[in-house]
């Protein structure tokens, strides 16, 4: 049956009702989203704190760096984003995985990287394919009379040379999420569980993960 299929590959199950090695499977499962863009985690709905209203779009996840709960991802540095998050740095990063049926939201505080060593080592970790989107002419959001892809028309049928993709690294940003909170759905036909997970690093000694499960 394939249900059950799918509930025995479901890593999530399998490490209920153990919180620790739950939230273990959590990181697990993002870091496998980064080299797989068929896993639902691959993609996030990232929020920031907007000037009238929370402001939400989708981003790939680039990378993770659990040692560090850190979430990494690349974007136009002249996006709304970037400017939102210089001002604020408050993030809400939402994933849903609708195989495992489990939902992931995670809170934390967003920097931003317009040059340095972490700009040289994910431009170059990018593919030519998408640094394409860093070859506009205006910063994303600018309005047009035209339809237009913003970038130069060559690139619409062939992705950049290595030489050409350059001149688009001067809008390349590197946004690095680090991980405070992180709150867990998981549902199930036997009914639905719920854990939240949040950094302590205020109490004295050795920073943790405090974890509890709550109600749905
Ligand atoms: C599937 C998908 C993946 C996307 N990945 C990225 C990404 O990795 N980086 C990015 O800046 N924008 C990405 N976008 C576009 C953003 O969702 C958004 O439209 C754009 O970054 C402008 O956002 P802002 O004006 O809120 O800053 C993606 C959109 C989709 C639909």
């Amino acid at each position: 049956m394939p249900e059950e299929n799918s509930l025995a590959m479901n890593p999530f199950l399998d490490a209920i009702p153990d919180l620790t090695s739950l939230r273990e499977t959590i990181w697990q499962e993002l870091t496998l989203a980064t080299s797989d863009s068929d896993e639902p985690w691959f993609l996030g709905v990232f929020g920031t704190l907007g000037l009238s209203s929370p402001e939400l779009r989708t981003l790939v996840l680039r990378r993770v760096e659990q040692r560090s709960r850190s979430l990494i991802w690349h974007t136009d540095l002249r996006s709304e984003k970037f400017s939102q998050l210089e001002r604020a740095e408050a993030t809400s990063v939402h994933f849903w995985n609708p195989i495992h049926r489990v939902q992931l939201v995670v809170r934390g505080e967003s920097q931003t990287f317009s040059s340095g060593d972490i700009v040289d080592q994910e431009w170059e970790s990018s593919q030519l394919s998408s640094r394409r989107a860093y070859l506009g002419e205006f910063p994303p959001g600018t309005e047009s009379d035209t339809m237009t892809v913003n970038f130069p028309a060559e690139f619409e049928t062939r992705p950049p040379t290595e030489t050409e993709s350059q001149a688009g690294k001067q809008n390349f940003g590197v946004i690095s999420t680090v991980v405070r909170e992180m709150d867990l759905l998981i549902l199930r036909q036997t009914g639905n569980v719920r854990a939240k997970y949040c950094w302590n690093d205020h109490d004295l000694g050795k920073p943790f993960w405090e974890e509890t499960w709550v109600c749905p």
